[in-house]
């Protein structure tokens, strides 16, 4: 019995070394922690029950001659993040530099049973060379059956990726399915194929870091959703990313406690938000305003700054906003304004989060590029996106809303609960500039002083064709309100629509244009 004990202590004291001192501390000088350092710095104190300590490969054949290591390198397991249940995977770069075998795979598509079956979160650690080699089709078959899952379990549990080293070859698409993407700036990176790939077949020279590190992911591809400086961080943003989120598809969000009234009054709007149509503001500034206590957590901040998204609270509820960037190329609609936000409005849609959109936007974007690009086939991802989401979705005209954009930003007609708009909103099929000099352009050319003329014309077009108030008297909108009781007007339709159901066409599902 005695010796039994003993050989468990020392198996278990074996396990927990992983890849031994050397890989550990080659680990830290990269400023990265172990996979169990990981796991203690992010979960809550002593929360973590370890699944499948003793795990281990079956034949000597696949480790190479080197001794076989319990874990097989992957920890995984279950824990609490502010006492919330999760389970997680986090691979252990010190054994076999992460790769993903047989036994590894097992361990990751167990732990997301466990998830999807409980209805908890899954939070994976990336931390990986990819697809081990010794072990051949079993490992590829292994990420077979984690993509599985991750497709599965998508709008059933919140998924949740954070990369801590390289991510490389077809292990991104794990990540890419899941909801959210963390990165780590200098220590992580992602790609398809990398640089000496690349070399052989494009001829193309580049560094691992300006290929698919964290700052690449976050401004240029998307793929990534938050960037942080250290792992530190990474797992705060995490942690307040799930601070907004339901367990799962069937309950709601958690509603917090909040000190910020309701009823709280938001004159400073009027000073943020210029009269002129096009004069650029930050419509950051304008959320803080409206949310509690000015708290919001943008997604992909870096990422089609045109467009904004995020989660906030409004009286305690959660709400996901969608708004228009006049800051940032004038808050037009492009390509991947688009995209980002038909992703983030299905998001929140497949986790009972209702949809705030503000509107301040002179529609698409114009150009040849756009156009071969393809903005026909992203910019129907959001007019898909708000149509077939049935949470509750209220919507302010700000300021403009021209064209395409005014019906996709959350219009009555895609079926917004609450439509509203400031007394000074344009709504209309074009701009006043654009219309005026297609509807009298006979009139300007003969025009003595066509400048004023335009002007004047301009001005009767806003009021006559643009006025929010047509809108309103048609239907279109529900209320005109005053900029200063926005905050208490979305709130009030917030508690209205709270319990909405709609009911959903009996099919399979829609064909989005992806
Ligand atoms: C087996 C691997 C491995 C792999 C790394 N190791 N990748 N073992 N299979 N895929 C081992 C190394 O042999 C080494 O073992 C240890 O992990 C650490 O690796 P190093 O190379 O010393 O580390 P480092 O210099 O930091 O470089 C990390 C790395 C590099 C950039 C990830 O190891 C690398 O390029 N690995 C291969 C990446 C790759 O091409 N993977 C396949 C992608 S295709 P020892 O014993 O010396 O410590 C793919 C298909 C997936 O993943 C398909 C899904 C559909």
């Amino acid at each position: 019995m005695v010796d039994n004990n003993t050989s468990l202590s020392e198996l278990r004291k074996d396990a927990l070394r992983g890849g031994g001192d050397v890989r550990i501390q080659k680990q830290h000088q990269k400023g990265k922690g172990t996979a169990r350092e990981r796991i203690d710095s992010f979960l809550d104190t002593g929360s973590f029950q370890e699944i499948g300590v003793f795990a281990i490969q079956m034949q000597d054949q696949v480790s190479n001659g080197k001794p076989r290591i319990y874990g097989d390198g992957v920890v995984t397991g279950k824990g609490t993040i502010d006492g919330r249940p999760i389970y997680i995977f986090a691979q252990d770069f010190t054994v076999m530099g992460g790769s993903v075998g047989n036994i590894h795979g097992k361990k990751i598509a167990n732990i997301m049973d466990l998830a999807y079956q409980n209805g908890a979160p899954l939070i994976g650690l990336n931390d990986s060379g990819g697809a081990r080699i010794q072990e051949g089709v079993n490992s590829l078959a292994a990420y077979g059956e984690i993509f599985f899952r991750n497709v599965r379990a998508s709008g059933v549990i919140p998924q949740i990726s954070i990369i801590l080293g390289p991510c490389a070859g077809g292990a991104v698409y794990s990540p890419a399915i899941t909801d959210f993407v963390f990165m780590v700036d200098g220590t992580s990176q992602m790609f398809i194929t990398g640089p000496e790939v690349i070399k052989e077949v494009t001829q193309e020279e580049i560094d691992l870091n300006s290929l698919g590190g964290a700052d690449v992911h976050h401004s240029a591809s998307g793929v990534v959703h938050f960037k942080a400086r250290d792992e530190k961080e990474v797992f705060e943003q995490v942690r307040s990313l799930l601070s907004y989120l339901p367990s799962n598809n069937l309950i709601p969000p958690p509603v917090s406690e909040t000190l910020d009234e309701p009823a709280r009054l938001t004159p400073e709007l009027d000073q943020i938000v210029p009269g002129q149509a096009d004069e650029p503001y930050d419509i950051q500034q304008v959320i803080a305003s409206l949310v509690d206590e000015r708290e919001f957590l943008e997604v992909q901040e870096g990422y089609a700054r045109n467009l904004v998204v995020g989660f906030a609270r409004m009286d305690g509820q959660v709400v996901g906003l969608v708004a228009n960037q006049p800051d940032h190329l004038a808050g037009v609609l492009d390509i991947n304004a688009s995209d980002k936000g038909a992703r983030f409005i299905r998001f929140c849609d497949s986790f009972h989060i209702p949809l705030v959109t503000l509107v301040d936007t002179p529609g698409f974007l114009p150009g040849i590029e756009q156009e071969h690009e393809g903005i026909i086939r992203h910019g129907a991802k959001m007019i898909f996106a708000y149509a077939e989401a049935t949470v509750p979705k209220i919507t302010l005209v700000l300021r403009k809303a021209y064209g395409g954009a005014y019906i996709v930003m959350g219009s009555k007609h895609l079926k917004g609960d609450q439509n509203f708009a400031w007394p000074n909103a344009e709504i209309a099929v074009m701009g006043p500039q654009g219309a005026v000099k297609i509807l009298y352009r006979k009139e300007l050319a003969d025009a003595e002083d066509p400048g004023s003329l335009q002007a004047a014309l301009s001005q009767e077009y806003r009021d006559k064709l643009a006025s929010p108030f047509l809108a309103a008297g048609e239907g279109h909108l529900d209320d005109i309100i005053f900029p200063s009781e926005t905050r208490t007007r979305i709130i009030q339709a917030l508690h209205t629509f709270k319990d909405k159901r709609v009911p959903t066409p009996n099919r399979k599902h829609g064909n989005i244009p992806l």
